[in-house]
């Protein structure tokens, strides 16, 4: 499988891979940012390359490594950039892009009442670059940047003249975002909520970003006054340097990886519980599972605080299906109204901007939407992180919640994954 280029899943414009800076597609405006590019891809999936980094392991499946391809880098030299990059990285965060543990957690499994069939298996993610999965997304950008800016098809001429980074966020996307631009000395703007986290904050100053507080202006229009100053950012020439596949569509490249690791340990499971934010994270699991020889049924977790994509599922059941619900976005995908809170914090995302892949996998996959209440938040962070010992995060263990509330129509037997996603703070 190797990947061809980019179509929009909204109105079918379609890039070449050779495309430099292809983050959005070109129909998406100011006005209408319901447009999200998918990665086209062509043959069998790549077979992956015996190695501990998982960029170079799966180079072969990436649209990033396609992309340096079509712009002339041979492989030997693609090799040495993901190398010298994840070293860079690896100098920040104490660690690079290597696998991260999979296994089946015993006491959680006895613990839920599975046989010795059965059980669930835990992604560990707390360890990796930035505390979270979120650096696999933005790993993918971010080699772009570097070959386009080594291959000379970037405008700006030399690393002096790097236009900075923008991201919208104060947590672990942010961190994320600002661990990768302080290994590569990139500059990079994180626009953050007026009151944002005090300690996550400290951090993201540590790291070199440019922090921006954002307080909601009288001019501005409904939505995030984040959101609406890291557009303003890009519009003005900054890189969307963003974990939301309608901002940068070259986030659903890299993050496939968690996928491919999972599905490389050869485990034959039956289903995949993901806690669902923005859901550029479940597309990405469902993606990368999607090279698994039997893919398992994707169900992607909310809480009840705050549960659009349960409610897209519905609509778009109503609107030509699943599968087909590119051509009505409007129609299903909408911020939620009242978003209540959660321990989960970072799934609270108002609308979920990368549905179209995570209910075109449920559909696939024979998979469905939970929607938890927050005693299953909090018990599945107490078990999950007491039979263990691993120190996630509400929103890090939020998918297990998805297999408490559903149990009881899950056989005993059953092989079910979740991924730790983030370490608690
Ligand atoms: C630890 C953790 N897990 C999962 C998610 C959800 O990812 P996504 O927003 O891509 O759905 C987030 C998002 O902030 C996160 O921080
Ligand atoms: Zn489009």
């Amino acid at each position: 499988m190797s990947v061809t280029g980019w179509r929009c899943a909204v109105c079918g414009a379609t890039l070449p891979i050779a495309a430099p800076f292809s983050w959005r597609c070109p129909n998406s405006t100011a006005a209408d940012h319901r447009h999200v590019l998918q990665i086209v891809s062509s043959g069998p999936v790549a077979p992956a390359v015996d190695d501990p980094n998982s960029f170079v392991a799966f180079r072969h499946r990436l649209a990033w490594d396609a992309f340096a391809a079509a712009n002339g880098m041979d492989d030997a030299a693609r090799v040495a950039m993901v190398r010298e990059a994840d070293a860079l990285v690896a100098k920040v965060a104490g660690t690079g892009f290597v696998f991260t543990p999979f296994a089946r957690a015993d006491a959680l499994s006895d613990a839920l009442g599975f046989t010795a069939a059965g059980g669930v298996w835990v992604k560990d993610e707390t360890h990796h670059v930035g505390g979270s999965h979120k650096a696999r997304h933005l790993f993918g950008i971010l080699l772009h940047l570097l070959t386009a800016e080594r291959c000379g098809v970037a405008p700006w001429r030399s690393s002096v003249d790097r236009p900075p980074l923008a991201i919208a966020s104060c947590g672990n996307a942010a961190l994320a975002a600002s661990t990768l631009a302080a290994a590569v000395g990139w500059p990079i703007r994180v626009f953050v909520p007026e009151f944002a986290n005090p300690v996550v904050v400290a951090r993201l100053n540590e790291l070199g970003a440019a922090v921006v507080h954002c307080p909601r202006l009288s001019t501005d229009p409904p939505g995030d006054p984040c959101v609406h100053r890291f557009r303003e950012a890009v519009a003005a020439g900054a890189v969307p340097f963003s974990v939301q596949g309608p901002e940068n569509a070259w986030c659903l490249d890299g993050g496939r990886t968690i996928g491919w690791e999972i599905a490389a340990t050869g485990v034959a499971l039956d289903r995949v519980f993901v806690q669902v934010g923005g859901g550029a994270f479940a597309a990405c699991v469902a993606g990368g599972l999607q090279a698994s020889d039997r893919t398992p049924r994707l169900h992607a977790v909310q809480t009840e605080a705050c549960a659009p994509v349960a409610r897209a599922w519905e609509l778009a059941g109503q609107h030509g299906g699943p599968l087909a619900a590119g051509a009505h976005w409007a129609d299903c995908m909408w911020p939620w109204e009242h978003v209540g809170t959660s321990a989960a914090d970072g799934i609270l995302d108002d609308e979920t901007y990368d549905w179209l892949p995570v209910v075109a996998a449920m559909a696939d996959t024979g998979g469905s939407p939970v929607v938890v209440g927050e005693a299953d938040v909090l018990e599945a962070n107490q078990v999950g992180c007491r039979t263990t010992g691993i120190d996630a995060s509400a929103t890090g263990t939020a998918g297990l919640a998805g297999l408490l509330a559903m149990r009881g129509s899950v056989g005993d037997d059953e092989r079910v994954a979740v991924v730790f996603s983030g370490v608690r703070r």
